[in-house]
């Protein structure tokens, strides 16, 4: 009787030991990844993310080197990574690539001893499934890539302080064919290419000294572009890795761009507020700067449109001008001819310069025929100095959308200010010219011809407004088709912007020539009274 109770307790000690004995061998092991600058962090944190979500209980160590910041380790540490210090092993190529000065540092890998196995993966890769089979694998395990290369991405190594030493003694004699550690590993696994590949469920005996890892644990996403598909069985995919040179996943941008980023973003979402402010990726710098750029445009708009228009045309806003716009965008689907000034927009500088003739009987060379080729350049440049300046004020790893969303307010707000200025630069220059020429000269019923029905400042903007508002819609427009198509092909989403680009370089072109010459013939018509009072902010 008393027997089964001690076989219980004999039970539970060995079970005890056999789990101290997994956790010790656990231990032994760890996934490694090497971090240069605070740039990189996000994928780290992402990557360490997407292995502990694998139930893995191997330590994950990230070696950081000096150029990251004491925020950044803290981070990564409360993410639950073992920081450890590393000083930077110095390129001994003098021909490379700038931002290679000191990749040979991941050389840095096989020296750490205290670990009998690591699997080392670069920051910009996620796994999507368990790689715990890879600690199985020999002395050497990497990936074939791009011919006959092996890919330095995600390599298994087992540390030797022998090899590590022979490594050093060979640094500077060995060729490298990319300028960094990838290449110096190339020459010292020369016949890497050579190798069988590893296969978890059938291990080789005796171990090779070196073995190929299967496309799964290191998928290119170069590669998933070039088809538009995992050329693997995606449902095995285990390591997914976003090689494509500067296009990063956690550059808000990429998700636009590159399908698979999707994966990456959908992990960074789940990351847990390890220090204040970080759930989701997020970083508190980042997240107080979008809220300022969100924000400023919209006081901005509200304040110049108070400034300017309010005040001097208190009905902008009212039903009754709301019906003069429809009024008047209907009237220009109707018919053309009915508006000189609007056929004087001509996309051809030809038929804008007949109009013109017709137009000015009296007043001749009142525009300069070069008028409208500067309206178009201006607001080709302004839409171009736009799109840079949002894009360069907007911080790098905020969400995709967001990105979106800041990159859309901000490229139309300025917009808007840079080629507003040039059309009141050109109003300006209107008053100025009919002081010159005299304008008085012309009878009020060919005035009346050349404004069209721009009888009074509302009806200008409101023509203004259109203009804007339809520039705006098709520039949404031609962003969101391939999401809204569900357009996923690199150069089918490519063609579709091109085509929307287009459309509304096009749109731009006829546009902007009329807006400024309305411009100019309204400084014309108001040189008088536009001195007392300032002309509206939209116009
Ligand atoms: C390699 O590891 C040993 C032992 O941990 C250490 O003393 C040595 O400084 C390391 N070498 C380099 C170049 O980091």
């Amino acid at each position: 009787m008393g027997s089964r109770p001690r076989l219980a307790l004999v039970a539970a000690l060995a079970a005890a030991a056999l789990l101290a004995g997994v956790a010790a061998a656990a231990t032994e092991e760890a996934y490694v990844t090497l971090l240069y600058g605070d740039e990189f962090v996000l994928g780290v944190r992402v990557l360490g993310k997407s292995i502990r979500d694998t139930g893995t209980r191997r330590d994950l160590v990230v070696l950081v080197s000096d150029g990251v910041s004491d925020y950044s380790r803290k981070l990564l540490q409360a993410d639950g990574w073992i920081v450890k210090h590393i000083t930077l092993l110095a390129n001994p190529n003098q021909v490379r690539p700038k931002r290679f000065w000191g990749v040979y540092t991941k050389l840095k890998i096989f020296n750490m001893t205290s670990y009998r196995k690591v699997v080392y993966l670069d920051a910009d890769t996620v796994v999507v499934k368990s790689i715990e089979d890879l600690f199985k694998c020999g002395k050497f395990c990497g990936n074939l890539k791009h011919s006959e290369r092996m890919n330095s991405g995600v390599m298994v190594v087992e540390p030797s302080e022998t090899v590590f030493k022979d490594m050093m003694r060979q640094i500077d004699s060995l060729p490298s064919y990319t300028g960094g550690d990838q290449g110096f590993l190339n020459s010292y696994y020369a016949d890497f290419a050579n190798s069988h590949v590893y296969e978890p469920d059938n291990p080789s005996t005796p171990e090779p000294e070196t073995q190929r890892l299967s496309t799964l644990y290191n998928a290119d996403v170069g590669l998933y572009m070039l088809a538009n598909k995992w050329m693997v069985d995606e449902k095995e995919l285990r390591v997914i890795h976003y090689t494509l040179g500067p296009l990063k996943p956690w550059d808000w941008w990429t998700a636009w761009l590159v399908k698979p980023v999707g994966v990456w973003q959908d992990v960074r979402q789940t990351l847990e507020e390890s220090l204040p402010g970080t759930g989701g990726g997020r970083n508190p710098h980042d997240q107080l700067v979008v809220k300022v750029l969100f924000i400023l445009p919209v006081l901005l708009l509200l304040f110049g449109y108070y400034q300017s228009c309010f005040q001097t045309n208190k009905d902008l806003l009212s039903i009754r001008s709301l019906c003069a716009f429809a009024r008047r965008a209907r009237y220009k689907y109707k018919s053309d001819e009915a508006l000189p000034s609007y056929s004087a927009a001509g996309v051809s500088s030809s038929a804008f310069a007949n109009s013109d003739q017709r137009l000015s009987h009296g007043t001749h060379s009142r525009l300069p025929s070069y008028f409208g080729a500067i309206a178009v350049l201006a607001s080709f440049v302004s839409a171009g100095v736009s799109l840079a300046f949002a894009f360069t004020i907007i911080p790098q790893q905020i969400m995709p959308w967001t990105g979106l969303l800041l990159m859309f307010e901000w490229t139309f707000v300025s917009f808007f200010l840079l080629f507003g200025s040039y059309l009141r630069f050109v109003y300006r220059w209107g008053i100025l010219c009919a002081n010159h020429v005299g304008y008085s000269r012309l009878d009020s019923s060919e005035n009346h011809m050349i404004t069209g029905r721009h009888h009074n400042t509302s009806e200008c903007d409101i023509d203004a407004t259109f203009y804007w508002i339809v520039m705006a819609i098709i520039a949404i427009v031609t962003v969101l088709s391939p999401t809204l198509l569900g357009v996923t092909a690199l150069f089918a989403k490519l063609g579709l912007m091109v085509a929307g680009g287009v459309v509304l370089a096009s749109f731009m072109t006829y546009s902007s020539e009329h807006l400024a010459i309305s411009a100019f013939y309204k400084g014309q018509r108001e040189r008088n009274v536009s001195r007392t009072r300032s002309i509206c902010f939209l116009f």
